[in-house]
């Protein structure tokens, strides 16, 4: 095919022509050939609607969404000059012009803390923030680059619902470009998620329907070509939606990414989460001293054939004692001691073979309890021993001893014991229904009067995360698609149950439905105006439903009713011991960035990289109004005149592990930085701020 196209170019007769032919195939040539291909150019422009219309910025009408951008070529008394891409300049009032800035064009994030809720003394406080996510992703590589140790994701599923948006359009079902438009949107973030994910242990967990699934899967394998990836079919709705002419769907799927050394750890779980029963698993387990298997036989372990005492008393078979190892073929003659039997390791053909230890550790397991006879057939009676994994959970008091057998053997009380173990990739949980308890219903109990289309149940997010986090009390857990936010909820559970301090980092855009933008734009609202921002899912859902979460209480200040069903069970209404951070990304104006006036705004996010414990320096100036050569905070300390490094670090709290070094010199940032004591992580900035954080500047797709 190569061939033929080649032949066929050489006949274009226009030079010109030819070149720019040759020119179009080899970008077609150079495109991805296997694997999954896709239109990936798409333009996803951002509407800044809070940023200044002034000359050199581009502008879309509020109104109309279908329209090109526009230059703005000057501003004068609420009125804007403003030109199109095919030159035709028009006069518009500002008022219906928002900024707008394309994907590729540089634009500079702040944080603004919007509210918080201080119940979790000095734990780190979760961070909620209203954004749109890739250039909150973008901005968290400034703070979290290798740090997080667990994303977890429920991404628009592109059921052609008008359930997402891209370019800021609702995509529906009539959308041809659909699955191009939300893979080119899925992996704009992912490859931006990957920078934060910690290589050597972290995990990404992907929620998603049969809608996009297979493209999903096809995506995670390619962006994370050498993690281990795998998905799990878990039931959600057990009732079934409704297909017609189709299945029921019962399931949805996580894709769960497995990156360096990280891998589900084993969990305390119920019975429900084993496919088939195993009672065998929820006893102890005595395994048979008889080794079967690989090395059974006498000639390959010669010092595990010795012969085993028994005798037969009227309350049982005893152990009497251990014989030697035996060399030689004659062990049949071998004359027990009086009244005893000689048990070998033969097995039930004759054949020789061997026991599982020797006759040491057989003569300690008999004294700690740890073997046992079984129904007694003389020479043949079988014998058992606990392994170790199975001592320790006697040892951990997993199974208290309530007796003693004849033989010596441990007698244990099961009834209490949840196994330990990682379960199979189906997953049919009761509490993981969305509809049920854990999600709708749960929302519901919080937030009586507002709804959110399809919230994850709370129970199935902390399981999902649980498997990776549980030993580790310290994770940051990252949900850039956090919607109502079950996320943050999940976090705080699993914190409530073993005293962690994981912090959670969700995002979530301040969207209103499709149905509601209609409405609202039939009533004379645009993004933007408060009474449209009110209705958004931030402001409306996510920051209400967390509050209501750690305080315990609804927005109408009632107690929220009904226990949680964690691993435990307490009432809703004690809320959580955690602090809340809720900040929304806003847009700086490169000329106050310039002016140096961005610090304000860029404060938290140092903050936040500082782990987002304690105080926040939040300004450059004192009081006064003078700049300060140096501010100190709880964790962290901001250094804006390196010269005064020691007057610095002699004010530093003993607490701080990160400091900023303000300086556009690599010479005198080297210096300060090996000045300062070894147990400092040491940050720069540039003295010009819009250097640090400039972002969308198209380093991805
Ligand atoms: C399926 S929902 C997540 C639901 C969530 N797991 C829960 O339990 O509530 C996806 C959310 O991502 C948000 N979202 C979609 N596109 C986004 C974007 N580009 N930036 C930020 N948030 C976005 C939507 O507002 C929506 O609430």
């Amino acid at each position: 095919m190569a061939d033929e196209l080649d032949v066929l170019l050489e006949k274009v007769a226009d030079p010109g022509l030819r070149a720019e032919l040759r020119a179009a195939v080899d970008k077609v040539r150079a495109k991805r050939n296997f694997g999954l291909v896709f239109e990936s150019h798409l333009p996803e422009r951002v509407r800044l609607p809070e940023y200044p219309v002034r000359r050199g910025t581009k502008v879309l009408r509020r109104a109309d969404k279908s329209n090109g951008p526009m230059k703005v070529e000057g501003v004068r008394r609420g009125q804007a000059t403003v030109v199109t891409d095919d030159g035709t300049s028009d006069t518009l009032p500002v008022d219906d012009l928002v900024v707008v800035a394309e994907f590729g064009e540089p634009v500079y994030p702040g944080l603004t803390g919007v509210g918080s809720i201080q119940r979790g003394g000095d734990k780190p406080a979760h961070v909620v923030i209203n954004a749109e996510n890739h250039h909150a992703l973008e901005m968290l590589q400034f703070t979290h680059a290798g740090k997080v140790d667990c994303i977890y994701i429920d991404p628009p599923y592109n059921t052609g619902a008008k359930d997402w948006k891209y370019d800021n359009n609702y995509v529906d079902g009539e959308d041809a470009y659909r699955h191009s438009k939300w893979l080119a949107f899925m992996e704009r973030r992912l490859v931006l998620a990957k920078q934060l994910l910690n290589p050597d242990n972290s995990v990404l967990i992907v929620t998603i329907d049969e809608k996009e699934y297979l493209r999903l899967g096809l995506l995670l394998q390619q962006t994370f070509p050498s993690s281990t990836q795998q998905m799990v079919s878990s039931v959600i709705n057990p009732k079934g939606a409704t297909r017609s002419n189709a299945f029921g769907r019962t399931d949805e799927y996580l894709f769960f990414v497995m990156n360096g050394s990280a891998s589900p750890g084993p969990l305390e779980l119920g019975p429900e989460w084993k496919v088939a029963r195993d009672t065998r698993s929820e006893n102890l387990r005595w395994a048979e001293l008889l080794r079967a298997g690989t090395n059974a036989r006498r000639d390959d372990r010669p010092n595990l054939f010795y012969p085993v005492f028994l005798r037969n008393t009227e309350h049982g078979p005893v152990f009497d004692s251990i014989g030697n190892v035996h060399i030689g073929p004659d062990w049949n003659e071998l004359v027990p001691p009086s009244e005893c039997v000689a048990v070998w390791p033969t097995r039930s053909d004759g054949s020789e073979g061997n026991w599982q230890v020797g006759p040491g550790a057989l003569a300690k397991l008999i004294d700690g309890g740890y073997a046992k006879i079984g129904t007694w057939r003389g020479g043949n009676t079988a014998i058992s021993y606990l392994k170790r994994g199975e001592q320790e959970k006697v040892e951990q008091g997993l199974f208290p001893v309530v007796g003693k057998r004849p033989d010596g053997s441990i007698v244990v009380d099961g009834s209490g014991y949840i196994p330990v173990f990682v379960p199979g990739t189906q997953w049919r949980i009761g509490a993981h229904e969305a509809g049920g308890p854990g999600g709708t219903g749960l929302l519901r109990s919080m937030l009586p009067e507002r709804r959110f289309p399809f919230p994850k149940s709370l129970y199935a997010t902390a399981d999902a995360i649980r498997f990776f986090v549980a030993d580790k009390p310290d994770a940051v857990i990252l949900d850039f698609f956090a919607g109502s936010g079950t996320t943050t909820h999940a976090v705080m559970g699993l914190n409530r149950q073993d005293g962690g301090r994981r912090q959670a980092i969700v995002v979530t855009n301040n969207e209103v439905s499709a149905d509601e933008a209609k409405s609202l734009t039939e009533r004379g609202f645009h993004d933007g105006d408060p009474e449209w921002e009110a209705l958004g899912i931030f402001e409306h859902i996510t920051r209400p439903r967390i509050t209501a979460a750690v305080t315990g209480l609804t927005p109408d200040g009632a107690p929220i009713n009904g226990d949680y069903k964690f691993t435990d069970e307490f009432p809703m209404a004690e809320g959580f011991e955690e602090n809340v951070e809720f900040m929304k990304l806003t847009y700086l104006d490169p000329v106050d960035v310039e002016l140096d006036r961005a610090f304000a705004a860029v404060a938290p996010m140092l903050w936040l990289r500082a782990g987002g414990q304690g105080s926040t320096v939040a300004e450059r100036t004192d009081a006064g109004g003078d700049l300060l050569q140096f501010a100190v905070a709880d964790r962290y300390g901001v250094l804006f005149d390196p010269d005064r490094w020691r007057d610095f670090v002699a004010a530093l709290p003993a607490e701080a592990r990160t400091v900023f070094v303000v300086t556009d010199s690599a010479a005198v940032f080297a210096g300060v930085a090996e000045s300062l004591p070894a147990d400092l992580a040491v940050v720069r900035l540039y003295e010009n701020y819009l250097t640090t954080f400039a972002i969308n500047q198209g380093r991805v797709s």
